[in-house]
């Protein structure tokens, strides 16, 4: 279901309000660390270096082939996320460290018609450095705030202790545990959410702790 958001702009005499189109597409987000670069096919080289590691896609959906293809980074920029970007279903980013913008260092996305609403995964190098947790700021924001939606559900596999912190601490609450088939196999998974004023609490919290 889309979204029914509508929003203002001033002109000079008076307000247009138009309805908010999910064909919005992603723009450049900036976090303390960070520049989120809406995602290219010329990703796909850095991403086929980094992404095909055990410990990264374990915790993954099944549909992610295991052992990774040569070209599964472009086969899948390609033919999958680009075109769910260009029909205004995605929305995907590359992480990028300011401090050296030129090469990618892992992905964060945003579905609007799968139940699963966000995916991340950053490469081995950087993680338990927060980096994550950034981003996930950043595009819950895009998520709520730009985009207009009014709930972010996220599947998590009970194993995988990293991607269920970043939940926790970014305000989100278990709605349902189910089995689910990923890359490692079948196992528990439970399924998070967060609402659009749950999220804005949240985000006060966070900002305000990260001030002390
Ligand atoms: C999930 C992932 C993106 C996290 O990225 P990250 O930048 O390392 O995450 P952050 O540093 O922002 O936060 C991770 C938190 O988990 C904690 N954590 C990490 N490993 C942990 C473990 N084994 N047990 C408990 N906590 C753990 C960290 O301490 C940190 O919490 P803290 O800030 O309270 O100390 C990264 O681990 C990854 O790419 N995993 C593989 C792909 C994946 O699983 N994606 C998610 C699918 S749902």
């Amino acid at each position: 279901m889309l979204p029914v958001l509508w929003w203002a702009t001033w002109s000079a005499s008076a307000v247009i309000v138009r309805p908010m189109s999910t064909s919005i597409p992603a723009v450049e987000l900036h976090t303390r660390r960070l520049l989120l670069r809406p995602l290219q096919l010329s990703d796909a080289q850095q991403t086929q270096l980094l992404f095909p590691q055990w410990e990264i896609v374990r915790h993954l959906n099944a549909i992610v082939p295991w052992p990774y293809p040569a070209d599964g980074a472009l086969t899948y920029y390609r033919d999958v996320a680009l075109p769910a970007i260009e029909r205004g279903d995605e929305w995907q980013w590359t992480l990028r460290l300011k401090q050296s913008p030129e090469h990618h260092i892992g992905a964060i996305s945003l579905h609007r018609t799968k139940p699963d609403n966000r995916g991340f995964w950053l490469g081995l190098p950087w993680h338990n450095r927060g980096l994550m947790t950034e981003a996930v700021i950043a595009v819950n924001d895009f998520w709520f705030d730009v985009l207009g939606f009014s709930v972010l559900r996220a599947p998590k596999a009970v194993g995988n202790l990293a991607s269920r912190r970043i939940s926790e601490k970014t305000g989100m609450r278990i709605v349902a545990t189910e089995e689910r088939d990923f890359v490692s196999g079948r196992h528990p998974c439970e399924i998070w959410e967060i609402t659009a004023d749950e999220w804005r609490k949240a985000r006060a919290l966070f900002h305000a702790k990260q001030q002390h």
